[in-house]
C-alpha cells in the first residue's frame, strides 16, 4: 500500500477534549419513560456527553488541539494548513479554525478555514489535507485537523438520545506515527437526500431518522465501492473496520452492510448461520473499539475517529502495518470510505491517545440539571457575562460572553498562566 515514490503520509497525533459533563442514558430514559434496554441496547449508548454553556465548538476545538500538539509534542510553528470540521460551528461567517489558531498561537503563515457537510465536514479536512501534503504543497509542513461539534436535537425527540459533544484533533503529516492512509484507497460519495439537516434559523437538527440509517448504509455501499473498485480480498486482512457512529448500534448496521458488499448478498440475521458469522466478524473487527463512543455520544464529525482513538489506545507491536477501515458519513449526504495502515510506532503512542482518565472524572448530570443546561445554553449566544464556575469549568479554555457582538473566550486555572502551546 506504500508507494515508493511518496513518503508515507497519514494521522501523526491525535487527542480527544470533551465537555466536562454527562447524562447517562438509564437517567433519561427513565425521565422519558422508555425502557432503558432501548437506549443502552437498542442504541448502544451509555451516557452522553453534555456541553454547558461555557463549553463551545471553539472551546472543544481549541482544547483537542492544544492537547494533541502537546502530548506528541508538535512544533505549533509547523503547522501551515488548519481546518476545523463541524457542523455546529459559532458564526455565520467567521470560521472556529480562525479562534483556534489565535487560541493556540499559531503562524500567520499558515492556511485556516472551516468545512461543514453534516457529519462529514473533518473528513472533507482529512482528505484534502493528505491530498496538500502529497502535492508537494506542504514543503514539510504539518496540518492540524478537528473535528468538533455540539449534537443538539432538542428535548422529547426522538433524535434526543443519539446527541453528545466533544472535538477530536488531528496532525497530518508525512512518516506519521499512528495511521498511514494511502490516496489510492480513498473512495468518495454524494447524493442529495433530506435525511438530517439544520436550517439556519434552529440550533436543533431535523432529522429523518430511519431514513437517515438507509441513506447511511447506501453510502457506505457506494464509497466502499468506489475505494476498493472491487478489490473485496482486502477485507479478509482487515485489523479493524471503522465506522461513523452516530450512535454505537450505527456501527452494527454498517458492519452487516459491509459483509453483505463483502459476499454480495443479503444477510440473514435471523439464520443460524449467518448470526454466528456476523457476531464472529463484529466482535472481532468492530465491537473492541466502540467503548469511547458509548461514553461520549454522538460527536457528529468526529465519531469516526473517536473510534480511531479507541483502536489506537489498545494498539500492540504485532500489530504494525496492519489495515484498517474507516467510513466517514455526513447526511445530505456526503461519504468516504478508506483504508489505513498502522504504523510500526503507534504502540508506543497508545498510553498517550487514552481519555479515560478524563472521562472518568466527568460530572453526572440529573434529568433537571441536564434540561437546566439545555436551556442556559440557548440563552448563552446572548449573554454579556458567564461564569463558568457556575458549571463547575475550573480550567481550560471557556466561552466567557458575548459582548460588542463579538464572543470572548478565557483560559481559567492554571491553564491561564501558559494559554498558549
Ligand atoms: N429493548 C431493547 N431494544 C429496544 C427496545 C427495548 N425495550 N425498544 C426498542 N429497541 C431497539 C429497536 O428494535 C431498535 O433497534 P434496531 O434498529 O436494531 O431494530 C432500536 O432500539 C431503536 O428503536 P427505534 O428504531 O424504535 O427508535 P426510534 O424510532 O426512537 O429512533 C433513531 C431511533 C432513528 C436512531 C433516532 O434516535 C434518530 O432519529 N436519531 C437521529 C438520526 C441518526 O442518528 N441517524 C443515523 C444515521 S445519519 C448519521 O449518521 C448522521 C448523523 O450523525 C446524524
Amino acid at each position: 500500500m506504500t508507494d515508493s515514490h511518496h513518503p508515507p503520509v497519514g494521522i501523526d497525533a491525535l487527542a480527544l477534549a470533551c465537555p466536562k459533563a454527562f447524562i447517562a442514558m438509564d437517567t433519561l430514559a427513565e425521565a422519558r419513560g422508555v425502557p432503558s434496554a432501548k437506549y443502552t441496547q437498542g442504541l448502544g449508548q451509555e451516557k452522553m456527553a453534555i456541553a454547558s454553556p461555557v463549553e463551545d465548538t471553539v472551546t472543544l476545538a481549541t482544547a483537542a488541539a492544544r492537547r494533541a500538539l502537546e502530548t506528541f509534542d508538535v512544533d505549533p510553528q509547523s503547522i501551515g494548513t488548519l481546518i476545523v470540521g463541524t457542523e455546529t460551528g459559532v458564526d455565520h461567517s467567521k470560521p472556529v479554525a480562525v479562534y483556534v489558531h489565535e487560541l493556540l498561537g499559531l503562524p500567520e503563515r499558515c492556511r485556516t478555514f472551516e468545512t461543514k457537510h453534516a457529519c462529514y465536514g473533518a473528513s472533507a479536512g482529512l482528505t484534502t489535507s493528505l491530498d496538500w501534503i502529497a502535492s508537494g504543497r506542504a514543503r514539510g509542513q504539518k496540518a492540524l485537523v478537528i473535528a468538533a461539534d455540539i449534537a443538539s436535537y432538542g428535548l422529547n425527540t426522538p433524535g434526543e438520545p443519539t446527541q453528545g459533544a466533544g472535538a477530536v484533533a488531528m496532525v497530518i503529516g508525512e512518516h506519521p506515527r499512528l495511521l498511514r492512509i494511502h490516496p489510492n484507497t480513498i473512495g468518495d460519495y454524494t447524493r442529495q437526500v433530506m435525511d438530517f439537516w439544520r436550517p439556519l434559523y434552529s440550533k436543533y437538527a431535523l432529522a429523518d431518522g430511519h431514513y437517515s440509517i438507509e441513506c447511511y448504509l447506501e453510502a457506505l455501499a457506494g464509497a466502499r465501492a468506489a475505494a476498493l473498485d472491487g478489490g473485496d480480498e482486502v477485507f479478509d486482512e482487515l485489523l479493524a473496520c471503522l465506522y461513523h457512529v452516530p450512535f454505537v448500534k450505527m456501527a452494527h448496521k454498517a458492519h452487516r452492510k459491509e459483509l453483505e458488499c463483502v459476499h454480495h448478498r443479503p444477510f440473514d440475521l435471523d439464520t443460524a448461520d449467518d448470526q454466528a458469522r456476523f457476531d464472529a466478524s463484529y466482535q472481532r473487527l468492530v465491537a473492541p473499539w466502540l467503548s469511547l463512543n458509548a461514553q461520549v455520544g454522538n460527536i457528529y464529525t468526529g465519531s469516526l475517529y473517536l473510534a480511531l482513538m479507541d483502536l489506537i489506545r489498545q494498539s500492540q507491536a504485532s500489530w504494525a502495518d496492519r489495515r484498517v477501515s474507516l467510513f466517514s458519513y455526513g447526511s445530505g449526504c456526503g461519504a468516504t470510505y478508506m483504508l489505513g495502515q498502522i504504523a510500526p510506532s503507534a504502540h508506543q503512542w497508545a498510553g498517550h491517545c487514552d481519555p479515560q482518565a478524563d472521562l472518568d472524572q466527568r460530572r453526572r448530570l440529573s434529568v433537571g440539571e441536564y434540561e437546566a443546561m439545555i436551556a442556559a445554553v440557548e440563552r448563552a449566544e446572548r449573554a454579556e457575562k458567564l461564569d463558568p464556575s457556575d458549571w463547575g469549568v475550573l480550567e481550560g479554555l471557556a466561552y466567557v460572553g458575548t459582548q460588542d457582538h463579538q464572543r470572548q473566550y478565557r483560559w481559567l486555572g492554571r491553564d491561564a498562566l501558559t494559554p498558549a502551546v
